[in-house]
Formats: C-alpha cells, structure tokens, sequence
C-alpha cells in the first residue's frame, strides 16, 4: 500500500470533482460538502468518465447512460450500473489530498 498525493484541496471546489491520473490509476475526486473522497474515474458500466459527470450531493450520475453511484461508498444507486464503484480511503495531509492504494 502507497501513500498517493493527488491534488490540492483548493483544486476541488465544494459540488466539484477532478480527474487525476496517478500510479497508473485514473481516478476521480470530489468534494462533498467540504469533504473528499476519492473513487476510480471509470463507470463500472462502460466508457463513462464520472469527474466529468453530474453530481448531486454525494450522488454521482454517470454521462453516459445515466446511472448512478454513491459518491462515499461507492455504492450503485440506480441502473444500469450494477457493479459497485471502487472507493479509496482519504486523507488531508498538508493541504494535499491523499489516498492509499
Ligand atoms: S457507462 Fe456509466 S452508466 Fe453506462
């Protein structure tokens, strides 16, 4: 397990999210509420890219066919997805947002 740094907090604005590619992993992180937390950027269904998708409150539903996950468990909230989303565990080092993987 690695200790991974992936953005600063203030790259995130609070509602938002960010693609980041690091360690060979593509990953999505958003700020819930002033929290973060970090998932793969893939859908579990297909091509979708969930930093690039429509997030409400700690929902996130997928662009490309509308599913959806829950942002902190990675839970699927509704079809077509049936695959739970991979989360990582958080912290905040020095501004930084951190994961380990
Ligand atoms: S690719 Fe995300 S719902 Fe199909």
């Amino acid at each position: 397990m690695n200790k991974i740094e992936l953005c600063n907090v203030s790259d995130v604005e609070i509602g938002q999210s960010l693609k980041v590619e690091k360690n060979g992993l593509v990953l999505a992180v958003f700020n819930v509420e002033g929290e973060f937390f970090v998932t793969d950027d893939l859908c579990t269904h297909g091509p979708g890219s969930l930093s690039e998708s429509y997030i409400l409150d700690d929902i996130v539903e997928c662009n490309f066919h509308n599913g959806s996950f829950n942002i902190k468990t990675g839970e699927v909230v509704s079809a077509p997805c049936t695959d739970r989303l991979k989360t990582y565990p958080v912290t905040i080092e020095n501004s930084l947002v951190c994961i380990t993987a």
